[in-house]
């Protein structure tokens, strides 16, 4: 009777375990397959966005360096006149130069400081006005020095509000002055650089990466309400792309620490040109085959796992950080 009991209950538990193998199996090659299918669309329609139709001017925001000066110059090469937006008036002279001479397109520069609040967009709307602007780059962004605990950050109230205000309101505000003409015209992309940090949480960079999951759901809220109008809002979330931001990020891996960059952590200018062939064939990405592929198998991860990754990882960058600086104060 008892033995009988037990190979029943065996044969239950393995008939559980068949069944669940067969749906995380299912899932995953559901999973595979999904990705599959999305990468052989973009191979099929990569770079047929013809960005000087949908307008004859282009605006980046933070595009004196690294991966916004990157678009603006991708952009140009793809016929369209830019104008870019930053804090550094000699930087912005310096990158329209190279566009010119490169692309043979028009330049303007905004001279502006995203950390400042409201005040400076009424400056932005009347440079920019008349202008027919088809694409926009919403990429200035900020990012902690070095990983930190939320109540370490050094004036942490004051530091946290700039954050806020070149990661968001920049966003918000950009967006609400470029797309009124965009929709009238019926046409028009608006790309906005998240952050994979902008996916998942990435604790000790909290304000950083909570600023990106807005980024994020702007988009993909955008993206819903004027994809009817004619609008492309494309949401792009890299992982590491080696620019000045990341350095203190890159402690860990030394061939980037030197600002070499490599397949899963590309350069600026390989991450732009990618990104730029994704716009129309993807809504929501990361924006680099070798992202995509990071972001496909992380995604499948169980989510304390990925919280538990994220965490040890910032806590390696924020001791090495904090060991390199008191070796330099010695
Ligand atoms: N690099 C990555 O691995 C990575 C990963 C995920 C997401 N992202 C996102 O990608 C975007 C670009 O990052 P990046 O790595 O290229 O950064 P970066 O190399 O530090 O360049 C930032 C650009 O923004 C400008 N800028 C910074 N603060 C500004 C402010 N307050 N007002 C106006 N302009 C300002 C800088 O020029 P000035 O200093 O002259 O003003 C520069 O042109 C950001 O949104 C970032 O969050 C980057």
């Amino acid at each position: 009777m008892e033995s009988s009991v037990m190979k029943n209950l065996g044969k239950d538990s393995s008939a559980y375990f068949a069944t669940f193998g067969f749906v995380v199996a299912s899932y995953v090659a559901l999973k595979v397959a999904f990705n599959i299918i999305k990468i052989l669309k973009f191979l099929v329609f990569a770079g047929s966005t013809n960005f000087k139709k949908l307008g004859s001017w282009a605006v980046v925001t933070g595009s004196s360096d690294g991966i916004g000066k990157a678009y603006a110059k991708e952009l140009a090469k793809r016929g369209v006149n830019i104008v870019l937006i930053s804090r550094s008036e000699a930087k912005l002279q310096e990158v329209a130069n190279e566009i010119e001479k490169e692309s043979k397109v028009q330049t303007r520069i905004v001279v502006a400081d995203f950390s400042k609040g409201l005040e400076l967009y009424d400056s932005i709307r009347d440079q920019l006005a008349g202008l027919e602007i088809g694409t926009l780059v919403n990429n200035v962004g900020m990012n902690y020095p070095f990983p930190s605990y939320f109540l370490d950050v050094a004036d942490r109230e004051e530091f946290f509000m700039k954050l806020i205000n070149v990661n968001v309101t920049s966003v918000t505000m950009m967006t609400s002055i470029v797309m009124p003409a965009m929709v009238e015209r019926k046409k028009g992309a608006v790309i906005n650089i998240s952050s994979a940090g902008g996916l998942h949480p990435f604790p000790l960079i909290t304000v950083y990466s909570a600023s990106k999951a807005y980024v994020t759901f702007f988009s993909r809220c955008i993206q819903s309400e004027y994809k009817s109008k004619g609008i492309i809002c494309q949401c792009v979330m890299p992982y590491t792309v080696v620019t000045n931001m990341t350095m203190p990020f890159l402690v860990t891996t030394k061939r980037s620490e030197k600002g070499k960059p490599s397949l899963l952590k590309p350069s600026p200018t390989t991450y732009a040109k990618a990104a730029l062939d994704s716009v129309g064939v993807s809504d929501f990405t990361h924006g680099y085959w070798a992202h995509n592929v990071q972001g496909t198998v992380i995604g499948m991860l169980p989510e304390g796992y990925i919280k538990m990754m994220t965490m040890s990882l910032g806590e390696k960058i924020r001791k090495i950080n904090l060991e390199k600086m008191s070796k330099k104060k010695e």
